[in-house]
């Protein structure tokens, strides 16, 4: 569906109702009863590979280098900086509370994480692995063997059992926050301003960035109202990955849980700090100039919107001696 035009509020729920989806428009708790039970066997192995150098080319590029889970699940860089240290053309997003985003990348070209988890392992610029030497290396090591025969049964290795594994693992990395205990009843779990900005955020912003993720679920031209500066243009979005017209600087709505830890941000990475990105999105999304009290109401609501995620996902998992 193209609808990501500026539409009436009217129309959006209309059109949401008419497909079944997208119609949420605010943004929700998260549904810890609703997650898929992963399965832990697959979740250790796919922590295992996830902060596993060796299946880079040149051994130094791990999922984790770029998606650091003890530092928000990003890099802290503005764009991402991959085998012989090339440097990506996009800021690394970050991996934590992942599983609630319905399009991946900043252009949606993954929708399911098990499809994404492969491209980042085999892209020249990121972790440029070769499939036979990934196989060979895995199917050979005694740790991995057992670690596939947990998850899967039999220790047959494959590159489908690695996107599964790899998957399991991000939907477990979950960070419930204190907007989660609010929007749940508990009304002591914001101060007045984080309850000013929540306010404030489902009336004027969670029309893009809504539901479980904060976003993740719509494409939308950035630049929506006012248009987004010229010299900052060169990164057109879905436009180049569809060459339509229609395409021009529209990007994933990006999910906003955890946002107060992934600076610097935007697609490129060109803004340092989250006041500054939140008075950019009033300007060129709402068309409108925040108040100062405005914006920090909203930042500290976003503030509000980091959780932390269960510490033994955090980091490599202890190497058995071998
Ligand atoms: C060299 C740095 C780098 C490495 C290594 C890397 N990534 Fe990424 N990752 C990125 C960048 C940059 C993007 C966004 C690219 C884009 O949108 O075009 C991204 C996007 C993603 C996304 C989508 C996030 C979202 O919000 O849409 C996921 C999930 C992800 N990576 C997981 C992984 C996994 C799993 C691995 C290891 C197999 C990995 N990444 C390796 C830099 C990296
Ligand atoms: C019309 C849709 C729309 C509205 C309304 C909107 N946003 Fe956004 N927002 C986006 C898009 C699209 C991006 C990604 C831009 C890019 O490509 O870098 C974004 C990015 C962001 C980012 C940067 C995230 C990151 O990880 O880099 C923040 C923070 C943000 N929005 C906050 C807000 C706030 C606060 C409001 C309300 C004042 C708001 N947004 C309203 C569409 C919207």
């Amino acid at each position: 569906m193209k609808n990501y035009k500026a539409l009436s509020g009217m129309a959006l729920m209309f059109l949401g109702a008419m497909s079944g989806c997208r119609a949420i428009e605010a943004i929700e708790p998260i549904d810890l009863s609703a997650l898929a039970e992963a399965e832990q066997a697959k979740v250790d192995l796919g922590q295992a590979l996830f902060f596993d150098p060796q299946l880079s080319s040149d051994g130094l590029v791990s999922c984790a280098s770029c998606h650091v889970p003890t530092q928000g699940g990003d890099d802290d860089k503005p764009v991402a900086v991959g085998v012989l240290g090339q440097m990506g053309p996009r800021n690394s997003p970050t991996v934590i509370n992942v599983g609630f985003k319905e399009l991946l990348f900043w252009d949606g070209r993954a929708s399911t994480l098990e499809e994404q988890a492969l491209m980042p392992l085999f892209a020249d610029n990121e972790m440029a692995a070769d499939e036979q030497t990934v196989l060979a290396y895995l199917g050979a090591d005694e740790r991995y063997q057992a670690l596939f025969a947990a998850a899967f049964k039999d220790d047959a290795v494959s590159l489908e059992r690695v996107a599964q594994a790899i998957a399991s693992y991000e939907r477990a990395l979950v960070a419930p926050s204190r907007v989660d205990s609010f929007l749940l009843g508990d009304e002591g779990a914001l101060n007045a301003s984080e309850q000013r900005g929540l306010d404030f955020f489902q009336g004027n912003c969670a029309f893009c960035h809504d539901g479980q993720g904060v976003g993740g679920r719509r494409f939308e031209v950035l630049g929506d109202q006012e248009p987004w500066p010229q010299d900052k243009r060169h990164d057109r979005g879905l436009f180049e990955l569809t060459g339509d017209p229609d395409d021009e600087m529209v990007f994933v709505v990006p999910q906003l849980r955890n946002v107060s830890r992934t600076a610097p941000y935007f697609h490129d990475g060109s803004v340092e700090t989250l006041a500054e990105a939140v008075e950019l999105m009033g300007r060129h999304q709402l068309g409108e100039e925040l108040t100062k009290s405005e914006i920090d109401d909203l930042v500290a609501f976003l503030e509000a919107l980091a959780g932390e995620v269960e510490p033994a996902l955090l980091q490599a998992p202890m190497q058995a001696a071998k």
